[in-house]
């Protein structure tokens, strides 16, 4: 058998077609390439499996949080909690929505922001916290006293929709667990004039009368995408079934591996153990590993600056986290190597 690998996107677009090339074929034939019908179909039945309100669709995860942040008001000289353990986009996003990132430190057993490093980490000036929902593990909500944002590029179908955040932010990457046949985003929130503003950030804020309220960007969304991402949607509590599965059989095979605390919504983005020898470990085995994430903040050189406090726990996940194989259309005898190697 060839090597098991830890994701296969060929496998994916084979599971979805011939619906992707009809899809794709329809939108070729309406005309319409950007923030039309598709892209409205999609935002309305994604805001539904999120039992949110509104879904706004936009250019990519990164681009979700920075105009959630915009939007929620954020700018220069704000201070934004985020944890230490994370895609440094979580970190990109709030420097580019002109305010500044702050780490803390993360749970040992999660990954997720933990809740007193959290709190110790609050100042004067800050004004916003964004919990990461990594790996597909539900990270607390911390109470901070400031709005919340949940970082929810890893984790479509983890959330408790009654969570006290303002608004959590996705990515459809093509290997998230809803992923695309290109880069797109989301924010999805209960909030009527948060999502009207991130409507019209998206698009340069074009306003009436050929006004232009907020200086912005263009963050829009593919018609193509979003017909992709439709058809998606409809597989997506499968496929995050099948996750769950595949990461069951794992960890049964594997008990003695550094795993997470079972979680109900655990939608397995990843699935990713703690093992000390990392180098030598990933060396020894038959099929593909990888690593999310290698470094923590607190170690990319391009954002030192914003280092205040160590952030010990992090920095051990970031040197023993391995991903397993995980994806929906890995087959039960790929299952079963990985299972034999394991034990
Ligand atoms: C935790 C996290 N946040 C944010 C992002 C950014 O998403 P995107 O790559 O779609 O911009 C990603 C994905 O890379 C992610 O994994």
């Amino acid at each position: 058998m060839a090597t098991v690998p830890v994701v296969d996107l060929a496998r994916r677009a084979a599971a979805l077609e011939p619906e992707l090339s009809a899809a794709i074929a329809e939108v070729l034939a309406a005309g319409v390439f950007l923030l039309g019908p598709q892209t409205a179909a999609f935002e309305e039945e994604f805001a539904a499996f999120c039992g949110r309100r509104h879904a706004v669709a936009v250019a990519s995860g990164t681009e979700a949080l920075r105009l959630a942040l915009v939007a929620m008001g954020l700018g220069p000289g704000d201070e934004v909690i985020v944890p230490a353990m994370t895609a440094v986009p979580t970190a990109a996003a709030v420097v580019a929505a002109g305010a500044v990132p702050v780490f803390a430190d993360v749970r040992r057993d999660t990954a997720g922001l933990d809740p007193v490093a959290a709190a110790g980490a609050v100042t004067d000036r800050t004004r916003a916290v964004i919990p990461v929902h990594l790996h597909g593990f539900p990270a607390d909500i911390p109470d901070l006293g400031v709005p919340v944002l949940e970082d929810a590029a890893q984790a479509h179908g983890a959330l408790d929709p009654a969570a006290p955040s303002v608004a959590a932010a996705y990515s459809f990457y093509p290997t998230k667990n809803l992923g695309g046949i290109g880069d797109g985003g989301a924010v999805v929130t209960d909030d009527d004039d948060l999502a009207a503003l991130v409507r019209e950030l998206r698009n340069h804020s074009r306003g009436a009368d050929y006004d232009h309220p907020h200086v912005t960007g263009n963050s829009r969304f593919s018609e193509i995408e979003a017909a992709a991402l439709r058809i998606g949607l409809r597989r997506l509590a499968a496929d995050n079934a099948r996750r769950r599965e595949v990461a069951a059989a794992y960890r049964a095979a594997a008990p003695d591996l550094g795993w997470p605390p079972d979680h109900p919504r655990h939608v397995y983005h990843l699935c990713v153990a703690r093992v000390p020898d990392r180098d030598a470990w990933r060396a020894a085995r038959p099929f593909e590993t990888g690593i999310h994430y290698a470094r923590a903040l607190t170690q990319q050189s391009g954002y030192r600056r914003y280092v205040r406090a160590a952030c010990p726990e992090a920095e051990a996940w970031a040197a023993e986290c391995v991903s397993l194989p995980c994806f929906p259309e890995i087959t039960d005898d790929e299952i079963e190597a990985v299972c034999r190697a394991l034990q």
